[in-house]
């Protein structure tokens, strides 16, 4: 056994199958004791959410913490300015504001979920087929950096162009400097593909994985990823276990 580098997704990824995410851990935190394997959470939550499921679910501490779908880095407590720098040039977070409200069909999350780098609204599914195009070339239009990432069939973010899961994980990867082989990455939904897409890392998608991320998968097939048939825990658990990390 080795150190290695476990990056994961929280809500229907880790956390979603109590019984399984409690026996995984245990293991993991027994892999970091001994190992010196890290143990990264990468949510679409902000802090304030993260830490509502932490204390509700008695997640154990990670190494490190990445939250709002990858445009905020944490380490005890601290954001980590250096990459809150990297998301800064050509972000204009109150024209994508102003664009955003001119879809009557994107109704805002609460407050507790808009960041500084980061524009959140619910959008119903059937919508989002000609909403999200729309939206793109609206903001594309206005010469904007940006990206849209539509998760779970509800979720709609705008994120600036360098910001998302997927490098805020090689941020962090290379911060650690743990080899890309040594990496490996869980999800369930369309913020995850970030996580996957053209990634020489190892990812893991588990069985309840959301219709836009089976879609996005079945599309663009990779070695490096599997799919899981258990659910949540139990599904890193079999792709942690077919990859020889465990
Ligand atoms: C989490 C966040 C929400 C975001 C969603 C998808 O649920 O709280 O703001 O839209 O993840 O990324
Ligand atoms: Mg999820």
């Amino acid at each position: 056994m080795q150190q290695f580098l476990f990056i994961t997704d929280l809500d229907n990824t880790l956390v979603g199958d109590d019984a399984a995410m409690v026996k995984l851990m245990e293991r993991l935190v027994e892999h970091r004791q001994k190992y010196g394997t890290k143990i990264i959470y990468s949510t679409g939550r902000s802090l304030f959410l993260y830490k509502e499921l932490k204390e509700e679910k008695q997640l154990p501490e990670p190494d490190i913490l990445v939250c709002a779908v990858g445009t905020e880095i944490y380490t005890n407590n601290h954001i980590n300015q250096n990459w809150s720098k990297k998301l800064s040039p050509n972000w204009h977070r109150d024209i994508v504001e102003k664009i955003a409200k001119s879809f009557p069909e994107l109704e805002p999350q609460p407050n507790s979920e808009q960041g500084d780098f980061k524009l959140s609204y619910y959008l119903k599914e059937k919508l989002a087929t000609t909403i999200v195009p729309e939206l793109e070339q609206q903001l594309q239009a206005a010469q904007l950096d940006i990206q849209v990432i539509y998760s779970g069939s509800k979720d709609l973010d705008i994120l600036p162009r360098n910001a998302n899961k997927g490098m805020a994980m090689t941020f962090v990867r290379e911060t650690l400097e743990i080899a890309v082989e040594k990496t490996v990455a869980c999800g369930d939904s369309g913020n995850d593909i970030a996580l996957f897409a053209g990634r020489k890392e190892k990812g893991i998608i588990v069985g309840n994985a959301t219709k836009e991320l089976l879609a996005w998968h079945h599309n663009n097939h990779s070695v490096n990823r599997y799919l899981a048939t258990g659910k949540c825990a139990a599904g890193i658990d079999e792709g942690l276990q077919f990859f020889g990390f465990l």
